[in-house]
C-alpha cells in the first residue's frame, strides 16, 4: 500500500512537474506531518489501488474546494459523482488551503492556511496513515493497527455498497445538483427503529416516507429490532432491519453502486459498468410528489410518469425564486380578515396535506367555507366529497405539500379577495425530467400511491385535530392502531425488483412449457424451476398485444404492488411476440379445487375470505390507477402451503388489452359469468364494487359450498346476475334456523354461527344490485376483521 512514501518529497513534485507524463502524481496514502494541498487540487489525490475512487479537494465553485471522495470518470466529459465531503457546506479558499494528517494523529481542513474548519478528532502517539479502501472508504488507521476514523462512519447523502447506516449516523440531502451544501432531507432510523424520510425545511419538518398515515406494519416494517442497521451490498440487496429490503432490478451482477438521498427528497440506487453512465436501478419513491416541500408553499406538484414531476403555484400566487422551487409561491393580493370581501376559488383533483386548523368529518360544502370564512388564519379549505352524509372538510392554515391527484375525489377551495379575476396557474416550472432521462431499458419508475388514504386515516384514527405537527400525527396513528390492532402483519410494500428473463431461460424452467397447471381466457399457467432453484408459475400470455414499452409500464406497476395477499410477481420476458410473467407458485392450488376436494374446515375458509379481501382493499385503495381485477372468481384465489389465500392474475386486465373493461370484448370473461356484476350486462360504468359483487359471490360459495355457475349460454339479462345462489341464500335467510341450512354439510358441526351470519350478511350486502349500496373492500375488511378480533 505504501509505495509513494516518497510522494510528498520535493524532490518528487519536482520530477512530476518536469515529467508529467511519465509519473502516477496519485498517492495511495498520507502519513503523519504531510498535506494535500488545494493549488495542487489535480494531482494532490489519494487513489486506492483499484483506481475507482479519489480522495482530496473537489472545486465545488469558482474559489471554493471542500475535501472530498469521489468516483474516477472513465469519461472527461462525465460530471463527477462525489460520494462523501468532510466540509460540505463551508468550502475552503482555492489558495493556501490545505488536509493535513498532524503529529497528533489529527486530519484537519485549513483554510487559507489558518483557520481550522473541520478536523476528524483523532489522536494518536503511533504511526498512523489515511489512505482509501477499494470500496470507498478513507480510512485513518494506526500502521497495522486500529482503525481511529473512516469516513463510512460519517456519510453525507450517499451509501457505497457495505457501507452501513446505522444509529448514529444518517443521509442529508445536497441542497441541489450543484450545491453539495446540507439540503432539506434526512434519512434515518427514528425512536421506533424506523428507517425514515424527513422533510426537515426551514419552517415546518414532517416525514413523507413511509406514508405518514400507514402504520409500520402495514408499509411491511417491523418495530422491534432494534439493531438499527441498513446496508445496500454489492449485488444490489438493500436490507435494514426493520425489513424494509428490495433488489435493484440489475441484482445479482457485478456493477459499481452506490444508494444516494437526492437533492429532491428521493433515494435512489444507481449503477453503471465501468465506462458508462449511472442509472437508475431502484428508488424508495415513485411518485415524486408525495415528497413533502418538494414545491414549496402556495404550490401544487403534478407527477406524470414519463415526465416527471413539475410545480405550479396556485392561482393568486406567483412563484419567488423560479430556479428554486423549494421557497414556493407568494400571495399577489392582500386578504383582509373581512369574511365579505372573501371569495373561494375552486381547484378540483388538489389534495393538500397537513396542517389542517379544523376538521369536520360529515357536513356541507357552506358550513365548511362558513367555517373557513370565520377564521382569519383559513388559506382555503378542503372538501373531500364522500356522497351524501360522509363529505368531510378541512380548514387550511397553510396550504403545503400540494398535490395534484386524478383519484381524490375532492378539491381545494382557495380564499382570495372578492375582486379578482385569478383564474389560471400562475406560474409553472419545467418538469424535472428525472424520469425520463434516466429510465433504462427495462427500468419504469411508477409507483402506485397511497396519498389517497389519508384523510380516510384521518378521519378513523384521529379525531378533530388543532394544528398539530405532522410528525405528532405520525406516531399519534402509530400509537392508537398499533394498540387497537390485533394483526401484526397486513401490507407488505417493501417491494422486490423484477426480473427480466430471457425465452430460452424460461423454456428451460418449464422443460418446454411441458406442465400445465392452470388455463385462462389471458394464457396458459406453467409450473417451472428456476435457476435458483425457486418453484415458479410461469404465464404465456396469449398474444402480443402490446409494444414492449407499454407492456414493461404495466409490468412495472404490477410487479411493485406487494401484499401478501397477491401472488408475488418475480419477474417477465418480452422478446419478440413472446410476453410471459414468472410469478411465485403456491403449492396448494387454487380455492376451486379445493372447494371440491374438501380440504377447508370453517377456520381456513374465514381465513380466506378475510385475506382475500385484504388483497383486493390493496387493490383498489393503494393505488393511484385503481386496479380492478375484474375477475375474481375461486379459481383466482390461490392456496399457499398454509391455506392463506393469494389473489392471482390481478392486473391482467391492462396487461391484455384496455378494451377488456369494455362491453365490445365481453366474450372473454363469458366463461366466468356468475361471478359477475350486472353493470356488466346493463352498460354500466365499472368501477372497484364489480370486484365486490365478485368477492360477495365468492363469499357465498365459501359458505355454502354451492357454485353459482349458471348455464351461461341460455340465460341472458338480468336474471343471470341475480343468481341462483344470492336468490336461495336470501330466500332461506328470511325463514328459521337458516344457517345450518344454507352452510356447506362438508364443514360438518364445526363452525360459529355467528361468524357466518356475518359472512353471509356481508355477502349478500357486496352482490346488492345497486352498486353504490355495495361496501367498499375496506369496508369489507374492517367488518370481517372486527369479528376477528371479538372472537379472540
Ligand atoms: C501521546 O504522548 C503524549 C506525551 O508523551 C501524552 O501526553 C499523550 O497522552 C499521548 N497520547 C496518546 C493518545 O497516547
Ligand atoms: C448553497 O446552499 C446554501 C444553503 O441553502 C446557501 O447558503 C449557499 O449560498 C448556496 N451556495 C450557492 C453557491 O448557491
Ligand atoms: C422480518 O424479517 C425477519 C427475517 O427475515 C422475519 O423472521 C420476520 O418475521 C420479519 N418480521 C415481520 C414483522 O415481517
Ligand atoms: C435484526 O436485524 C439485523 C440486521 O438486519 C439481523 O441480522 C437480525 O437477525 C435481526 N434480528 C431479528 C431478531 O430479527
Ligand atoms: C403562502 O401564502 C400565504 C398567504 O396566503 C403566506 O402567508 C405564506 O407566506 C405563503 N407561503 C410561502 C411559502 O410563500
Ligand atoms: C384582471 O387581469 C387583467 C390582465 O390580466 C388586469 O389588467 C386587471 O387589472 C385584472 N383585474 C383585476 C380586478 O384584478
Amino acid at each position: 500500500m505504501n509505495h509513494t512514501k516518497m510522494a510528498f518529497s520535493i524532490s518528487l513534485f519536482f520530477l512530476v512537474s518536469i515529467f508529467p507524463f511519465q509519473c502516477s502524481s496519485s498517492l495511495s496514502s498520507l502519513n503523519k506531518g504531510s498535506s494535500l494541498s488545494v493549488e495542487k487540487h489535480l494531482e494532490d489525490i489519494i487513489v486506492p489501488q483499484n483506481d475507482l475512487f479519489s480522495a482530496g479537494f473537489f472545486q465545488v465553485g469558482g474559489n471554493a474546494y471542500s475535501f472530498a471522495i469521489w468516483f474516477n470518470e472513465p469519461h472527461p466529459h462525465n460530471p463527477t459523482t462525489v460520494v462523501w465531503m468532510a466540509n460540505r457546506g463551508q468550502p475552503v479558499n482555492g489558495k493556501r488551503s490545505k488536509v493535513s494528517l498532524l503529529q497528533t494523529g489529527n486530519i484537519v481542513v485549513l483554510d487559507a492556511g489558518r483557520y481550522n474548519i473541520w478536523s476528524s478528532n483523532t489522536a494518536s502517539n503511533k504511526s498512523t496513515e489515511l489512505y482509501l479502501k477499494d470500496d470507498g472508504n478513507l480510512v485513518l488507521r494506526e500502521l497495522h493497527g486500529t482503525i481511529l476514523w473512516q469516513s463510512f462512519d460519517f456519510p453525507t447523502d450517499t451509501l457505497l455498497p457495505g457501507q452501513p447506516l446505522t444509529r448514529h449516523t444518517q443521509l442529508v440531502s445536497s441542497r441541489s445538483q450543484s450545491n453539495h451544501s446540507s439540503g432539506f432531507y434526512k434519512l434515518f432510523f427514528d425512536d421506533d427503529n424506523i428507517l425514515l424520510l424527513v422533510y426537515d425545511g426551514p419552517d415546518v419538518s414532517s416525514i413523507y416516507w413511509p406514508s405518514p398515515w400507514l402504520v409500520s406494519w402495514e408499509a411491511g416494517r417491523f418495530r422491534y429490532n432494534s439493531s438499527r442497521v441498513a446496508v445496500l451490498n454489492s449485488l444490489g440487496k438493500f436490507t435494514s432491519s426493520d425489513n424494509y429490503t428490495f433488489s435493484t432490478n440489475d441484482h445479482s451482477m457485478v456493477m459499481q453502486r452506490r444508494l444516494t438521498l437526492d437533492s429532491d427528497g428521493n433515494v435512489r440506487v444507481y449503477s453503471r459498468n465501468q465506462a458508462s453512465k449511472w442509472q437508475i436501478s431502484w428508488q424508495f419513491i415513485f411518485d415524486t410528489c408525495t415528497v413533502h416541500g418538494i414545491c414549496g408553499g402556495n404550490s401544487t406538484c403534478s407527477y406524470d410518469p414519463k415526465r416527471g414531476s413539475r410545480c405550479s403555484c396556485l392561482p393568486g400566487y406567483k412563484v419567488r425564486n423560479s430556479n428554486d422551487w423549494s421557497y414556493g409561491c407568494e400571495p399577489m393580493f392582500n386578504l383582509n380578515c373581512n369574511s365579505n370581501e372573501a371569495t373561494f376559488l375552486e381547484v378540483p383533483g388538489v389534495e393538500f396535506f397537513g396542517y389542517d386548523n379544523n376538521y369536520v368529518p360529515t357536513t356541507t360544502y357552506m358550513n365548511c367555507l362558513n367555517l373557513c370564512l370565520q377564521d382569519c388564519s383559513c388559506k382555503g379549505f378542503q372538501y373531500r366529497y364522500g356522497g351524501g352524509q360522509s363529505s368531510s372538510c378541512f380548514t387550511k392554515i397553510q396550504l403545503l405539500n400540494g398535490r395534484h391527484s386524478p383519484t381524490y375525489e375532492g378539491a381545494i377551495y382557495l380564499r382570495l379577495p372578492k375582486s379578482n379575476n385569478y383564474s389560471m396557474e400562475q406560474s409553472v416550472s419545467a418538469y424535472d425530467h428525472v424520469r425520463s432521462v434516466l429510465l433504462p431499458k427495462d427500468y419504469v419508475g411508477k409507483r402506485p400511491s397511497r396519498f389517497v388514504r389519508f384523510f380516510l386515516w384521518l378521519a378513523t384514527a384521529v379525531g378533530a385535530l388543532e394544528m398539530l405537527s405532522l410528525s405528532l400525527i405520525w406516531v399519534l396513528l402509530i400509537r392508537t392502531r398499533q394498540k387497537s390492532s390485533a394483526d401484526p402483519q397486513g401490507y407488505n410494500l417493501a417491494a422486490v425488483g423484477i426480473r427480466k428473463y430471457s425465452y430460452p431461460e424460461l423454456k428451460k424452467a418449464t422443460k418446454g412449457f411441458s406442465q400445465e397447471i392452470g388455463k385462462g381466457a389471458s394464457g396458459v399457467v406453467y409450473k417451472g424451476i428456476l435457476s435458483d432453484q425457486r418453484h415458479a408459475a410461469i404465464k404465456r400470455l396469449n398474444e402480443a398485444t402490446q409494444g414492449e414499452g407499454e407492456f414493461l409500464v404495466e409490468v412495472s406497476i404490477i410487479g411493485r404492488l406487494n401484499h401478501m395477499n397477491l401472488i408475488e410477481m418475480w419477474g417477465y420476458c418480452a422478446e419478440g411476440k413472446h410476453r410471459l410473467l414468472v410469478c411465485e407458485y403456491m403449492e396448494n392450488g387454487s380455492l376451486a379445487e379445493n372447494l371440491s376436494s374438501n380440504t377447508l374446515d370453517w377456520s381456513k375458509r374465514y381465513n380466506i375470505a378475510l385475506g382475500t379481501a385484504r388483497g383486493l382493499a390493496y387493490l383498489h385503495e393503494e393505488c393511484l390507477e385503481w386496479i380492478l381485477h375484474c375477475d375474481i372468481k375461486p379459481q383466482n384465489i390461490l392456496l399457499d402451503s398454509n391455506y392463506h389465500p393469494k389473489i392471482a392474475d390481478f392486473g391482467l386486465s391492462k396487461l391484455l388489452n384496455r378494451n377488456i373493461i369494455k362491453k365490445s370484448n365481453f366474450s372473454m370473461i363469458r366463461g366466468t359469468r356468475g361471478y359477475m356484476a350486472p353493470e356488466w350486462v346493463f352498460n354500466l360504468p365499472i368501477t372497484s364494487k364489480v370486484d365486490v359483487y365478485s368477492y360477495g359471490i365468492v363469499l357465498l360459495e365459501l359458505v355454502t359450498g354451492k357454485s353459482p355457475t349458471v348455464d351461461i349460454e341460455t340465460v341472458v339479462g338480468e336474471e343471470a346476475y341475480n343468481g341462483r345462489l344470492v336468490t336461495w341464500v336470501r330466500e332461506k335467510k328470511s325463514g328459521q334456523s337458516w344457517v345450518d341450512q344454507i352452510v356447506d354439510p362438508r364443514i360438518g358441526q364445526n363452525y360459529e354461527a355467528s361468524k357466518i351470519e356475518i359472512l353471509v350478511k356481508v355477502a349478500l350486502d357486496c352482490v346488492e344490485e345497486d352498486r353504490d349500496v355495495r361496501p367498499t373492500m375496506r369496508q369489507v375488511v374492517e367488518m370481517l376483521q372486527c369479528q376477528e378480533s371479538d372472537a379472540q
